[in-house]
């Protein structure tokens, strides 16, 4: 299974391609989950383009798409979360409360209702992966959750229904945040182990995008915060660039591959 809110980009595409090279059969769900949007968030806004998604679909040899109702999953007097542990409370679910019940609820009830072997998401919602994957070991549900290389555009933008918010100029500028984060890689890559110097280059190059809300170096199991040298890490931050907001992130001294289970 892959699922998705929609507004499919080649992000989406890579993950239905990778499922369906390792699976006999692919369902990919698009449903825009209320739950896991603040009040003041952009529920109302988020693009909403099925007629297309559902072309691309096909065109990738996807031959079955999930498109539930909110009544379908959210059914009258639905009244029970899941709602995941210190895994979410930091970074993204520090700045969006709640919203990490509102996915890890949404998840657990698309794989209730396809009753996959695996399912498939990409590293550019790293917190999200490792939530899920959390989700999917402690409840024991029985299903793989994968996760996937983020796909960026030339200038190292990691694909997002959210850029669609860009501006040409917020475009331009929103190279920043992957500009930032491969270059703490490359001092990675030279010997830097000291997370708050990998920290520091992160923020000062992303800084051309906006004011990170967050630059984070933690231990990509735990997300927990890196005090001191680490051999292993994830790099990540969040930063307002006009009316979209943008995440991304760089595993350092691990694959994505290697969080399977974890
Ligand atoms: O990453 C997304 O698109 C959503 O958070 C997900 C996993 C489909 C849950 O609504």
């Amino acid at each position: 299974m892959v699922p998705t809110m929609g507004a499919l980009h080649e992000g989406h595409l890579s993950l239905v391609r990778r499922a369906l090279s390792e699976n006999d059969a692919v369902v990919v769900s698009i449903f825009v989950n209320p739950t896991q949007f603040g009040p003041h968030e952009d529920f109302a806004a988020y693009p909403r383009t099925e007629v297309r998604d559902l072309a691309l679909l096909s065109r990738t040899g996807a031959e079955t798409a999930f498109l539930p109702a909110v009544a379908e999953v959210y059914p009258p007097g639905d009244d029970t979360r899941v709602v995941p542990g210190a895994i979410a409370a930091r970074l993204e679910g520090a700045v969006r409360p709640g919203h990490f019940a509102g996915v890890a609820t949404v998840v657990t009830k698309l794989l209730a209702m396809a009753r996959p072997d695996a399912a498939y998401f990409g590293q550019k919602d790293f917190q999200q992966l490792r939530v899920l994957q959390r989700v999917a070991r402690d409840l024991r549900l029985g299903i793989r959750i994968v996760g996937c290389p983020t796909v960026r555009e030339p200038d190292g933008l990691a694909l997002s229904s959210r850029n669609a918010y860009l501006d040409p100029g917020e475009r331009r500028r929103a190279a920043a945040l992957s500009r930032g984060l491969f270059a703490a890689r490359d001092a990675w890559a030279d010997g830097e182990r000291d997370p708050a110097r990998l920290r520091d280059t992160v923020a000062r190059i992303a800084g051309d995008a906006g004011t990170p809300e967050y630059v984070s170096a933690a231990d990509p199991v735990t997300l927990e915060e890196l005090e001191h040298r680490a051999e292993r890490a994830v790099l990540s931050l969040a930063v307002r660039v006009g009316r979209a907001r943008l995440i991304d992130n760089v595993l350092l001294g691990m694959d994505v591959a290697q969080l399977a289970g974890a």
